[in-house]
Formats: structure tokens, C-alpha cells, sequence
């Protein structure tokens, strides 16, 4: 049985102020952070980007050196994929919000340590409260354990949705690791189509809609 990680599982969505507003706060708050050692070596706070009032929210592992530059996350070569993946739910990057479960660059892209995630998360739970998705795609198996409070793997999980009340957890291949193994690809690019299609903004949808209108003339 999955379960859903006890702080999100809770989680009340906001009401009242906006949730740019909020999204802006918690940015201020994570810039000036100094709860972990990660804050000695970052360039930049990364603390996500996105539309305010997604429908979804994408979480990855932590920033990488492009990212830690630039502010940004997914800048790099998985940001390109990943946009490219977008495209296939029939999304851009100005639907969605992307953020990490880490907001600094662990040194030399080593993984995440428990204490750095026990501090950090925190910034992410709001963020999910201020925006209130219906779907937190999770990529990749640092994102998806998480969330899931799993230790299975992402290849048992992903494309397979799990329902958590206020919103549903969508598990997919990190695109990173896509980049290296081109094997993933095509799983990837099956999850984000049908995620399209749960949302009903996938190319697939459209061409539907486009093959039943003429059907009726
Ligand atoms: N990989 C991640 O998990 N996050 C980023 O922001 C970039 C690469």
C-alpha cells in the first residue's frame, strides 16, 4: 500500500491571499536561509518558477550547477528535455511550477542528506499549500520516495497515479536520467502524454477533438 509522506499528506491548500503573494514570501524566506551547511556553497537560492496557480506541480531532486547559477531550476540539458516533455501533456512551462525538494546545490551533485531534507521541506510543503496543484508529478526516484514515503523504485511506479485526497501524485523517470539512458524515453514521454490526457490538455485530446468535430460536419 503507498502512502503519502505525512506533512503533505495533511496539507490544508490556502485561502485568502494570493498565491503569488505567498510564493514570493516563501522565496524571501528560503533566499535567506541558513538552517544547513548547503547555504555555504550556493550561488543562488533556487527556490522554484512558475505559474502561481498551476494544476501541476513538478518536483525534482535539487538544483545542479546551471541551476545553482542561474536561480532557475531545470536549466540545463534536463530542463530542455523536460520542456520537451511538457509538450507532450500538451503544457508549457508557463502551466506549470517546478521546483525541487532541495533548494541549494549539494556539492558536487551529491545526493541529498536526511537532515538537509528534514530542514528544507518545509519550503516545499508551503509551496504546495500556496499553489494548490491537482498533480504533483514527482521526478525520479529521489522526489517520488519522498513524496510516497516508499523506498520502491521508480521503475514499479511510474505513469501510475496515487491519490491523496487534495491533490494526486504522479510519479515519473527523473529526465535526467533519460538523457543518459535513452531507453527511458519513451516511457517518459507515454506518462506525460497520458497525464495530458488526465488533464485533458494533451495534443492527443486535441487531435481527437479536431477528428470528432469533422465527424459531426
Ligand atoms: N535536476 C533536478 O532534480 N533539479 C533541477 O533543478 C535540475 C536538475
Amino acid at each position: 500500500m503507498t502512502q503519502i509522506n505525512d506533512h503533505f499528506a495533511t496539507i490544508a491548500f490556502h485561502e485568502g491571499e494570493s498565491s503569488e503573494a505567498l510564493l514570493a514570501d516563501i522565496a524571501a524566506q528560503a533566499a535567506a536561509c541558513r538552517r544547513c551547511a548547503l547555504c555555504e556553497g550556493r550561488t543562488n537560492v533556487v527556490p522554484g518558477f512558475g505559474n502561481p496557480e498551476a494544476r501541476v506541480m513538478l518536483i525534482g531532486e535539487a538544483p545542479g550547477k546551471n541551476e545553482d547559477l542561474q536561480g532557475r531550476p531545470f536549466v540545463g540539458a534536463a530542463g530542455k528535455y523536460l520542456t520537451e516533455l511538457l509538450g507532450y501533456a500538451g503544457l508549457t512551462r508557463d502551466d506549470v511550477f517546478i521546483a525541487n525538494v532541495l533548494k541549494c546545490r549539494p556539492p558536487s551533485n551529491r545526493n541529498p542528506r536526511p537532515e538537509e531534507i528534514e530542514l528544507c521541506t518545509p519550503f516545499l510543503r508551503d509551496q504546495v499549500r500556496a499553489i494548490g496543484p491537482e498533480y504533483l508529478v514527482t521526478m525520479g526516484n529521489f522526489a517520488t520516495k519522498f513524496i510516497l514515503k516508499t523506498e520502491q523504485g521508480i521503475t514499479g511506479l511510474h505513469g501510475k497515479p496515487v491519490s491523496a485526497g487534495r491533490f494526486t501524485v504522479y510519479p515519473v523517470f527523473h529526465p535526467a536520467a533519460a538523457i543518459y539512458d535513452r531507453s527511458k524515453r519513451a516511457a517518459l514521454e507515454a506518462d506525460f502524454t497520458a497525464l495530458g490526457m488526465r488533464l485533458g490538455t494533451s495534443r492527443a485530446d486535441a487531435a481527437c477533438d479536431v477528428a470528432d468535430a469533422s465527424e459531426r460536419s
